[in-house]
């Protein structure tokens, strides 16, 4: 079982967010393009499993034990339903996990057969709070 740098959804999004719509103060200023020296912003991939990713999310909640293997086989489930946008910021100098969100699309009957976003399991590894990195 290879772990790899596939992403889990297609950087374009990301990459072509139109920022010229945020609403929200960045002071200084960062984007997802810019989010600051040596970070980038972009979708998981599961070579992120070793980048300390499961760290992170441990500064949220409890994470269990979970091995590769069921790492892997969740990632699948979530790019195949392609609802799942986890996104993540890594440190490159470190090549560590430093933050991390998930925007989830929720599938209704109501209001038309409606489509829902929610933002969860939001967290910004302890060291690099403060830097706008929640916000963004
Ligand atoms: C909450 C968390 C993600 C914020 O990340 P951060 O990068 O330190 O915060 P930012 O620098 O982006 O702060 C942005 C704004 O949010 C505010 N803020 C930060 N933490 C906050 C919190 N826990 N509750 C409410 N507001 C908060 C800041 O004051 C700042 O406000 P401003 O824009 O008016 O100055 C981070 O503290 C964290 O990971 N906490 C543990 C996990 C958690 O509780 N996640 C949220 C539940 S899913």
């Amino acid at each position: 079982m290879i772990l790899d740098d596939t992403p889990l959804f297609d950087p374009v999004m990301l990459s072509e967010l139109d920022w010229s719509q945020n609403m929200v103060k960045f002071s200084p200023e960062i984007s997802p393009l810019n989010p600051g020296d040596g970070l980038v912003m972009r979708p998981l991939c599961t070579a992120d499993f070793n980048r300390g990713l499961f760290k992170v999310l441990a500064q949220l909640t409890k994470v269990g034990q979970v091995a590769p293997e069921l790492f892997m086989k969740k990632f699948e489930h979530m790019k195949q339903t392609g609802d799942y946008y986890v996104i993540v910021v890594e440190d490159t100098h470190l090549g560590q996990v430093i933050a991390t969100a998930t925007l989830i699309i929720e599938h209704k009957f109501i209001h038309v057969c409606a489509k829902r976003g929610r933002i969860e399991e939001v967290v910004v590894s302890d060291e690099c709070r403060g830097k706008q990195l929640g916000k963004l």
